[in-house]
């Protein structure tokens, strides 16, 4: 029987790719195992790869802001990312990344079984809902994968970066929120 603590430990003595080298931790993920909803990033940047937890830095800090204007505790969500070891100078994951690193995620998904999942930015979308995802048009839009509701929103450091996307990203915490009250409903 695998559990979240059997899987996470693989995944600390994982050495399936080169990112192995040059991690100081793996970043495994964190939160609620029996969590509804389920936040899947991109990869750790500098302070998760020091800290082992991710979204630690400064988008990670907006990240709790934006959970907690939707009356949501970082506690009660399950955080995530596609790649567990922080690429170097925070490039995007490669393929060969990505397919030895994604069964980690596809157990995490199993074991927690949320009912809604979220992918923060293009990189987590392109690996989850499609390849040719287009953060900037597809953003907001739900999509049922098997049992799960799926969207993507922007990336928490992309709305460091420019202020014109907090709005929409805004927009669409508050679809979160629906859609967490709606699926509450129905349990
Ligand atoms: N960016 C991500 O995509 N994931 C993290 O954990 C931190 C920053």
């Amino acid at each position: 029987m695998y559990t979240l603590e059997t899987i996470k430990k693989y995944c600390l003595n994982c050495s399936k790719c080169s990112l192995h080298a040059t991690r100081t931790n793996v970043v495994f993920g964190e939160g609620n195992p029996n969590a509804t909803i389920m936040f899947i990033g991109e990869g750790p940047g500098y302070n998760e790869d020091i800290q082992g937890r991710p979204f630690v830095g400064v988008a990670g800090q907006l990240l709790d802001k934006m959970l907690n204007a939707i009356d949501l505790k970082r506690e009660e969500v399950y955080i995530a990312n596609i790649v567990k070891c922080r690429p170097p100078n925070n490039r995007n994951p490669l393929l060969e990344e990505v397919r030895n690193c994604i069964e980690y995620l596809r157990w995490q998904v199993k074991l927690v079984n949320p009912k809604i999942i979220i992918c923060l930015g293009a990189v987590a979308a392109q690996n989850i809902i499609d390849q040719d995802f287009k953060i900037t048009k597809d953003r907001g839009i739900w999509v049922e994968l098997g049992k799960f509701y799926v969207m993507a929103t922007y990336h928490p450091a992309a709305l460091l970066r420019d202020e014109n996307k907090k709005r929409p990203a805004w927009e669409d915490f508050k679809s979160i929120k629906r859609k967490y009250e709606e699926l509450k409903c129905t349990i």
